[in-house]
């Protein structure tokens, strides 16, 4: 595995693979590496020959207030997890060689971008796809992997992609959830047992939804308000959101359907979450440890 950091190395390094007729596939990442990045790796392996790996906890998308000193990191772990999983490159910028302007001209997400985690995080998409289009600038992707866990970023990345006329395909992983069934994130290192316990109440959520739909109900707001009390009721939790969205535009619907997803984010602690589940797949259909 070769282990590179400015953006030109990179950029070199995908010029030699497209002149050797090699299809590279992205998968970026923050680090703190976990079984659902190395799926995303495995799908990346599946459709591509070369396979780059970011490692980029990027300032740009989080707010003032936000945990960005305090992202898990250890880059020496991600270093042997990556190379285990069968990355080729590995490319690690810092933040100056990211950004050595600022930036002055950044990606405006649009009108979803402002509403879910863009209501309670202000500017978050306009970081995340300002970095994506930087890091698909440098690795010139055939393909681009990403979780299903960030259901409305990855929506906006379609978007982008679209937009923009991206020569570059986007895959959407599903989900990995531990034996317990907490969605895998690097942030829930943060969390204590107690902490995990009450956790649990967002994939219980989910699955509280999914049941009400499966029983008949079609209406969005009975499905949320399931949902909701689940988070409530189990674990003290309030929710930062919890909404019925359209899988192709992502924005809130009435009327629910199989491919509606139930989003729903929640701080547990200072540790904020997030999941989501197709209502007509149900949880049954993301990955789960152990099985
Ligand atoms: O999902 C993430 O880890 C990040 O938002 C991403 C896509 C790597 C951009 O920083």
């Amino acid at each position: 595995m070769r282990v590179v950091c400015l953006p030109r190395e990179l950029r070199e390094a995908s010029t030699q693979a497209a002149r050797a007729g090699l299809r590279v596939g992205l998968v970026p990442t923050m680090g703190f590496l976990h079984a659902g990045h190395l799926a995303l790796v495995k799908e990346a392996r599946a459709r591509a020959d070369v396979v780059v790996m970011s490692v980029f906890v990027n300032p740009l998308q989080f707010g003032p207030a936000e945990d960005f000193a305090a992202y898990p990191r250890d880059l020496e772990r991600d270093r042997g997890l990556a190379e285990a999983s069968g990355v080729d490159v590995l490319w690690v910028p810092t933040v100056e060689a990211m950004y050595p302007d600022g930036p002055a001209v950044t990606v405006s997400p649009g009108p979803v971008g402002s509403i879910l985690e863009g209501a309670v995080r202000p500017g978050h998409f306009a970081g995340v796809l300002t970095v994506v289009l930087k890091l698909f600038a440098a690795a010139a992707p055939a393909v681009a992997v990403f979780g299903r866990k960030d259901a409305q970023q990855a929506a906006l990345v379609r978007f982008m992609i679209r937009d923009f006329n991206l020569p570059v395909e986007l895959i959407v992983a599903p989900t990995v959830r531990d034996a317990d069934g907490l969605a895998l994130s690097s942030r829930n290192v943060h969390l204590d047992v107690a902490g995990r316990r009450r956790a649990l109440a967002l994939p219980r959520a989910l699955a509280g939804g999914v049941e009400v739909f499966r029983s008949g109900e079609r209406r969005a707001g009975s499905i949320v308000a399931a949902a909701a009390a689940v988070l409530a009721t189990e674990a003290g939790l309030t929710s930062d959101y919890v909404a019925c969205v359209n899988p192709d535009t992502f924005l809130p619907s009435d009327a629910a359907t199989d491919t509606t997803t139930l989003a729903v984010a929640a701080r547990v602690g200072a540790t904020r979450l997030i999941d989501n589940v197709v209502l007509g797949a149900g949880l049954d259909a993301d990955v789960r440890i152990g099985d």
